[in-house]
């Protein structure tokens, strides 16, 4: 396929699970939202057949024909690199060229703790590479990033790439896809971040460690966490938020009983709900990384307070309804 242009860019935002991480990669359901902190990915062809990636994280490397330079960063910077060079190798094999890319990106999501930064970052780097050569397809850039990623967490349920690509609110199953959630009033949940790094491969590990050992057991939680999604989706259609913070505090025991919450994960949950939350529960992968509260408007300012009292940090966001946006 010949060249479109020289030089594009695509934003791809990272998102909240508000209900069903995890049981989702069983083929249960899940909510999810987009917020609004992205990744934008910034490329342009180079004449010397190398692949330089520079990104506002504090890392940059160089590929020669998959021979790597790390140029700045530390122990993770690799594994960071190695996602967005598969991304944009994958788009170059798929339209049949070798050519060099010089790639440059930004990000404003927190990057592993839960908030979909690694699905950002694959959505924005296979668009902005595949724009070079032809109008995007939303579909196709969805299909490739999730098969991107999976080259890194072998048994990702889509779910963020998914809500990355398409953006807003959204009900998902695996292998069967999402349906768009119209609500009456977004609820304005707080994300606390606990500033633990966690590894989203490990922890879907550990699931599956505790799934093989536990199947009858395992069989029962995720048909419950069926349940509460079906409960949250009446309860977001209907604005009925008092019910939506039970859910979410149900849906956080269950993810404490297949052992992906940790220590400040349940005490960030339990200071949200002891001043004032309807409901608070992790969010993604858990196993440290961020949780989400829904806290009436009048209990915010006392709610944040003890958080930052805590030294956690507190993220307000908003959902992004964009999506993927290619420049
Ligand atoms: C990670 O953001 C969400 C998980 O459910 C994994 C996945 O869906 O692939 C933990």
């Amino acid at each position: 396929m010949s060249l479109r242009k020289t030089s594009a860019a695509a934003s791809a935002p990272g998102k909240i699970i508000l209900f069903g991480e995890h049981f989702v990669v069983y083929g249960s359901h899940a909510i999810l939202a987009s917020i609004n902190k992205r990744i934008k990915v910034n490329v342009c062809l180079n004449k010397n057949h190398t692949i330089n990636i520079i990104s506002n994280l504090g890392i940059v490397g160089s590929y020669k024909d998959s021979e790597f330079t790390l140029i700045k960063g530390g122990k993770k910077a690799k594994q960071i690199l190695d996602l967005i060079f598969k991304c944009v190798s994958s788009v170059l094999s798929e339209r049949n060229q070798n050519l060099g890319i010089n790639i440059n990106l930004i990000s404003d999501i927190p990057y592993g703790v839960g908030l979909g930064s690694s699905a950002a970052c694959c959505v924005a780097t296979v668009a902005a590479v595949d724009s070079l050569f032809r109008e995007p397809n939303r579909q196709w850039i969805c299909v490739k990033a999730v098969e991107c990623e999976r080259l890194v967490h072998k048994n990702s349920s889509g779910a963020d790439c998914y809500i990355s690509v398409f953006g807003g609110l959204m009900y998902y199953v695996k292998d069967e896809g999402f349906k768009k959630i119209k609500s009456k009033n977004d609820p304005t949940l707080v994300i606390v971040n606990t500033r633990m790094k966690h590894s989203t491969g490990d922890l879907v590990s550990l699931v599956k460690n505790f799934r093989d050992q536990n199947v009858l057991l395992f069989i029962d939680l995720t048909s419950h966490a069926d349940t509460i999604c079906e409960q949250a989706l009446a309860s977001i259609n209907n604005g009925n938020e008092k019910k939506l913070g039970e859910l979410m505090n149900e849906n956080h025991a269950l993810l404490r009983h297949i052992g992906v919450s940790h220590r400040k994960i349940d005490r960030a949950v339990q200071i949200c709900v002891r001043n004032g939350a309807l409901g608070a529960k992790l969010t993604g992968a858990g196993g440290g990384g961020s949780i989400i509260a829904l806290i009436p408007h009048e209990k915010k300012m006392r709610v944040i307070s003890e958080i930052k009292k805590n030294r956690f940090e507190c993220i307000p966001v908003k959902f992004d309804y964009n999506g993927l946006i290619t420049y």
